[in-house]
Parts: structure tokens; sequence; C-alpha cells
């Protein structure tokens, strides 16, 4: 990113090329300079990563990448738009309230009265745009409420209210254009109150079950609904659709992750080995 960030380029025809990119990536070493960039993997996760940014630049400079476009990036990255385009296709997910700061410095009481009215305790206080669980609070009183609210519009001027779902967190890999196929179903147990950043990134002690144990009808339903996700937001490539799997059987909607963590030992990777993929198979297919 920070590469991508010392760009200076001019917006007059010819500079606006790769061989320029080269130029400007590797500043001084003159053999690049012409080596034209066949794809660029945009490996990047949050804003400006994610979120159709830098997507943006690759079309500007006429770079082909891997995964998805502009619009499904920033559709995809934006929970509220997210969480609109679903209930538009049909799927089902957690009740959710969208909330602007102008709203809460207007009247943070109403907003706190609306939520404990259409939601209830505990429910999730989410950023609208960020990812990694930054900014997310679970919450169980008023209390906890009005301090989620203010951190999350520490980072975003738009953010979503969930009402708290009890159940399992499902994963499903999409891949593909058109035609896009699913994976296996994995499951992550994570063994905090809910996946926060920590046990994303710190504690690293949170189980990835691979295959995740459902029925053949849940693994339909998820599949079906991951397969429709993909296509509301206009996808292509490849997503991570999030699901929970409530204790009555029922299938909710979570998120897509537009560029999914890509490790050997990340979610994505995995539910495709498992389906028979390697993980340099998988990056040869995209
Ligand atoms: N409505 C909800 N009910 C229960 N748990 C939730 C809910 N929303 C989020 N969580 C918990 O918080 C985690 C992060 O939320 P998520 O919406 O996936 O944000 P991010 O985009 O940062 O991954 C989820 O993996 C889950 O553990
Ligand atoms: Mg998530």
């Amino acid at each position: 990113v920070s590469n991508v960030k010392m760009l200076q380029l001019e917006q007059n025809g010819s500079s606006f090329s790769p061989a320029a990119l080269n130029k400007e990536m590797f500043p001084g070493d003159s053999s690049k300079e012409n080596e034209a960039i066949d794809v660029v993997f945009p490996l990047l996760h949050g804003p400006n990563g994610e979120d159709g940014t830098i997507q943006g630049l690759l079309e500007l400079l006429n770079i082909p990448y891997v995964g998805n476009g502009v619009l499904a990036s920033s559709a995809g990255m934006d929970k509220v738009v997210m969480k609109h385009l679903f209930a538009q296709a049909g799927l089902s997910q957690a009740k959710y309230a969208a909330f602007h700061k102008k709203d809460w410095s207007r009247s943070s009481e109403e907003c706190c009265e609306q939520v404990e009215k259409e939601l209830g305790y505990p429910c999730f206080v989410k950023p609208a745009n960020l990812g990694s669980s930054v900014g997310i609070s679970k919450c169980r009183s008023r209390e906890e409420l009005e301090k989620a609210f203010e951190l999350a519009f520490q980072y975003d001027r738009k953010v979503v209210v969930e009402e708290g779902v009890i159940g399992r967190e499902i994963e499903i890999g999409v891949l593909g254009n058109d035609e896009p196929k699913c994976s296996v179903v994995g499951e992550i147990a994570p063994k905090t109150d809910f996946y926060d950043y920590k046990a994303k990134y710190e504690d690293g002690d949170t189980d990835l079950i691979i295959p995740a144990e459902v029925t053949d009808d849940q693994y339909a339903k998820i599949s079906d609904m991951a397969i429709k996700a993909f296509k509301a937001i206009d996808g292509s490539g490849l997503v991570r659709a999030d699901f929970f799997l409530t204790a009555d059987g029922e299938v909710l909607i979570n998120e897509v992750n537009t560029m999914p963590g890509f490790t050997p030992f990340s979610m994505f990777p995995l539910l495709w080995k498992e389906a028979g993929i390697e993980y340099a198979d998988l990056i040869e297919q995209l």
C-alpha cells in the first residue's frame, strides 16, 4: 500500500501505463521500466484495499487485476449498503438499523431508544466501513450502547446496529464469475465472547473446523444464499460469505468479504483445499 500511496501519476495519456507504474514502483531500476505487469492480485484488506479504491486505480491504469471490481468491492465493504442489497435479494439476515453521525449528534437518546425498541440487547454496533472487527462492540445495556456508538462513530459517519444472534459462525468460499461455485463450509469457533480483533489476530487460538458439520439441507441453503449474495453485490472472482446458523436451524447471512484472508492458513484457501483445489492451483485459477 505504501508503494501505491507514493505514486504520482500524471493524467496525460502516455504516462498512465503499466510502464509508468513500474517506473514509479521501482525508481532507479531501469530494467523494470518496460516490464509490463501481467496482473495485480490486490491481497489487501479493509479501506483502500478491499473497498474499490485500488481497483479503480487499476482500472484507470488499464492493468488487469484479480477479484472483485469497483462496485462489488465498495458494496461489500459498506455494511449498510451490503445489508440493503441482501434484503433486496430476499436473503435472511439479523434485524438491523443504520445511523448517521448527524442522527447521533442531534439526539443520542433517540438513537438508543430506537435500538432498544427495534433490536433489544444484546446488540452489535459496527462502523459501516471497516472490517477485522475494528470498532465493533457487543452491548448488553444502555451504558454499553452509548459507548459503542461513540467508538463506532470515531471510525465512520455511518454505523449499523444489529440484533445479537446466538448461533454458530459458518463460512463458505465462492469462486468464479458468471457461474460461481461454492467450496465446502467451515466453522469458526472463537474462544472469546465474539470473533473480535484480538481473537482474529492476537490470540490465534480460534478453532477453524473444516469441513463444518452441517446437514445436506443446511449446506444447500448456505451455498444457495452465498451465490445469491455474490450476485447481489455483482461479485467476480471470489468472495467468502459468512453466516450464522442458529440453534433452531435458521441460516442468516452476516457478510461477504470481497478479499478474504489469503494466507495458507486462512479460511478461504483451506475451504478450497478441502474441496480439492490446492493453494497454488487456487491462485492460478484466480
Ligand atoms: N449480529 C450479530 N450477532 C452475533 N454476533 C455477531 C453479530 N455481528 C457480528 N458478530 C460477531 O462479531 C464478529 C465480527 O463482525 P463482522 O460483522 O463479521 O465484522 P467484520 O467485517 O469486522 O468481520 C463476527 O464474526 C461475530 O463473531
Ligand atoms: Mg467478519
